[in-house]
């Protein structure tokens, strides 16, 4: 197992080689709250810029997480995304579509396009969800990220 030292090293030097945009699906609880909460104070106020789309059910969880964030993470921007039930296929068309959305409103404005660094999913794991969905939505948008450290979706989520 890596050192907790070396992990903690390695998140570090990340957040502050690039800006970083990032979806938890399944951040309101559990593992992915508080990787969200540990990114954001990695992050702190010497991070390159750090924007997170938090997908869940409970809004007032979210809104505890975001005001943590904001609390030691001041650039940040920390968003909810509302979902109702992941397991349906509807919903993840939405969540997705939604997402893609707020990145499209982000990068307009200076001519870019949506991209996301990591995808970090903790709500369980649907692998049949995805595979219906090769190349939309939000993968074209993981492999347009710059940073070294995204992740390499598998190619058959990715060819239609
Ligand atoms: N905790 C562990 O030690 C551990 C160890 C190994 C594996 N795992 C696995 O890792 C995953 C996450 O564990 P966790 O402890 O972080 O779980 P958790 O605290 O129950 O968090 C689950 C998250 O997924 C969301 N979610 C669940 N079902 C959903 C659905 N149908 N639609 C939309 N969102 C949904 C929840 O949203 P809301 O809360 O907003 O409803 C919450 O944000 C699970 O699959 C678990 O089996 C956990």
């Amino acid at each position: 197992m890596v050192a907790l030292p070396v992990v903690r090293a390695s998140n570090t030097a990340l957040v502050q080689s690039h800006p970083l945009v990032v979806v938890f699906v399944g951040g309101t609880s559990g593992i992915g709250e508080y990787t969200i909460r540990a990114l954001a104070a990695t992050h702190g106020d010497q991070g390159k810029g750090l924007r997170i789309h938090i997908v869940g059910r409970n809004a007032a969880a979210a809104k505890q997480t975001i005001a943590y964030c904001r609390s030691v993470c001041s650039r940040g921007q920390f968003l909810f995304v509302k979902a109702n039930d992941l397991s349906l296929l509807k919903d993840v068309d939405r969540v997705c579509a939604e997402i893609v959305r707020l990145e499209e409103k982000e990068t307009a404005p200076n001519g870019g396009k949506p991209s996301l660094d990591l995808l970090v999913m903790s709500q369980a794991y649907f692998p049949l969800l995805f595979q219906p969905r090769k190349g939309t939505y939000i993968i074209p948008c993981l492999l347009t990220s710059q940073t070294p450290h995204h992740a390499h979706p598998h190619p058959d989520f990715v060819h239609d």
